[in-house]
């Protein structure tokens, strides 16, 4: 549900929508406009703020009916907690809790005001594109194969935001993030025989039809066999939907500027193979693609921008299942590089997809090389569901991806990627094998992809715990689309 994003700049008291949103803290002055509606409503904000009636803890949402001399039915107010602890991410946690209570009113409109709300040295335009973005992330609800009902929940259509022109950017900004969000949570939850290797190679078709300046090309399963890609085809055999190798092209800058490759690993469903997965553990696997659905999120968010960048995205999109043909545990393959991969575990199928994904990548003589995949469970163990994992061979790579992550609150933790763990992927029978055993899962799955991308500079962001989360309220968060759209803008504004 893509909602209107828009500035205005009249006063809060008089606004058309139907409800009036405000942040509070505790202990902090009211922010201009609830200082207004506080006034227009003869005290009735504050009186309830000193009963406790407005709760004002992180989180709390109160929506107030009727107040006196506002033209909005409604005021919902939205508590920051104590004034002295905000900061962005706290901010970004309101409002998505804001934004929420939103969606499940049957309101299909709102002015937000909770941008005029200071705290530390964060300037007013991206506390307005924080706010904004986060709403509009709160708002999305899964339509694709259910109706809406009549009545609650109603996702907003529009949403203003107190300001003026000086404003317009930022909310561009959230806007563009915002559809690039959209775009990867409603590929992330569609079910996996919907959202197929073709199914991804048509949305891809849909995105290169909007914009002058983005080109596509899809490899077939012949020609990837034409060019070697045993490890990716190996993924492939046992499914009947055929791979996909989708390449889209956006150039914002001059033609001759090395381009940043973003590789997503999109396994539409992940079985584990032959060496299958317990159905406790399957049931999740859709959202095996999530790491291909945030690349196509960015890659929209960049091209709506028109972002002075040259970008090159690459979905390995394939799915994982058993059939006589598939490949076995102790299989050998050659990948596109050249190196002998011994297959131990079909389950490690991530890797083996991106390895020539990455290898293929090279040919555009990129600037930088990011990957995305939900790649380990063991990321999952590590950090949980609030970063992603940051694996790089590139200082300066990793601490701009993990700068840019900060700065939207769509956080990446840096690990190791010490020489020490690759011995962990030694065999007898190839140049590797594909699982390094228990220890430190995550690494060694780094350790592989780093092997197929020795001379780039390359970022891998493992996304298994941050892109989706396995309950009835969250599924596909849209992550790493922020962290990504932000990289992309900050080296677009470098030059
Ligand atoms: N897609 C999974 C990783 C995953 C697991 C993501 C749980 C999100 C939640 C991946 O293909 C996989 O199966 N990885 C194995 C690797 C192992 C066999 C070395 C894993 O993590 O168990
Ligand atoms: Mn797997
Ligand atoms: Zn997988």
């Amino acid at each position: 549900m893509v909602m209107n994003l828009y500035l205005d700049s009249n006063p809060p008291i008089g606004i058309q929508s139907e409800c009036l949103v405000i942040g509070v803290t505790e202990g902090g002055p009211l922010s201009a406009s609830a200082k207004a509606a506080d006034e227009a409503s003869g005290g009735a904000i504050s009186r309830m703020l000193e009963s406790g009636d407005i709760q004002t803890g992180l989180g709390k949402t109160n929506f107030l009916h009727s107040l006196p001399g506002l033209t909005a039915q409604r005021v919902l107010a939205i508590g920051f907690g104590k004034q002295e602890k905000l900061e962005l991410a706290r901010f970004d946690r309101g409002c998505l809790a804001g934004g929420k209570a939103l969606r499940d009113h049957p309101l299909t409109s709102c002015h937000v005001c909770v941008h005029e709300l200071e705290f530390g040295e964060v300037e007013i335009a991206r506390r307005l594109k924080q706010a904004a973005l986060a709403m509009h992330r709160a708002n999305y609800l899964y339509t694709a194969t259910k109706d809406l009902k009549d009545g609650s929940p109603a996702p907003m259509k529009t949403a203003s935001f107190q300001g003026g022109d000086a404003l317009q950017s930022a909310i561009n900004q959230a806007e563009a993030f915002a559809i690039g969000f959209e775009k990867a949570k409603t590929l992330g939850d569609l079910p996996p025989n919907i959202c197929t290797p073709a199914y991804l190679a048509r949305d891809a078709e849909s995105i290169a039809g909007q914009y002058e300046n983005v080109a596509l090309e899809i490899l077939e399963e012949e020609d990837m066999s034409g060019l070697g890609m045993n490890a990716l085809l190996g993924v492939s055999r046992g499914s009947a939907n055929s791979a996909k190798l989708i390449v889209l092209k956006y150039f914002g800058a001059d033609k001759d500027r090395q381009p940043i490759v973003l590789v997503g690993k999109g396994v539409t469903f992940d079985s584990g193979g032959l060496s299958l997965k317990s159905g406790e553990n399957m049931m999740q696997m859709k959202y095996d693609m999530c790491g291909a659905a945030g690349m196509l999120g960015a890659f929209v968010a960049c091209a709506k921008l028109q972002m002075s960048v040259n970008v090159i995205c690459i979905i390995a999109a394939v799915e994982n299942m058993p059939d006589g043909d598939a490949y076995r545990p102790g299989d050998v393959i050659t990948s596109m590089s050249g190196k002998t991969i011994e297959v131990l575990n079909t389950d490690a199928e991530g890797r083996l997809a991106l390895c020539d994904a990455l290898t293929y990548s090279q040919k555009f003589n990129p600037d930088v090389i990011i990957d995305a995949a939900t790649l380990t469970g063991a990321c999952v163990v590590a950090l949980g569901h609030h970063a992603s994992g940051l694996i790089s061979n590139d200082d300066e790579l990793a601490n701009d991806l993990v700068a840019a992550g900060n700065s939207i609150v769509d956080r990446a933790w840096r690990l190791p990627l010490w020489e020490e763990y690759q011995t962990q992927l030694d065999t007898p029978f190839a140049d590797m094998k594909n699982v390094g055993g228990m220890p430190a899962g995550v690494l060694t799955a780094g350790c592989f992809l780093s092997r197929f991308v020795e001379d780039q500079r390359w970022a891998h962001l493992d996304v298994a715990g941050s892109a989706w989360k396995w309950s009835s309220e969250d599924g596909a968060s849209g992550r790493p689309v922020g962290l990504l759209a932000q990289y992309l803008l900050d080296r677009a504004s470098q030059g």
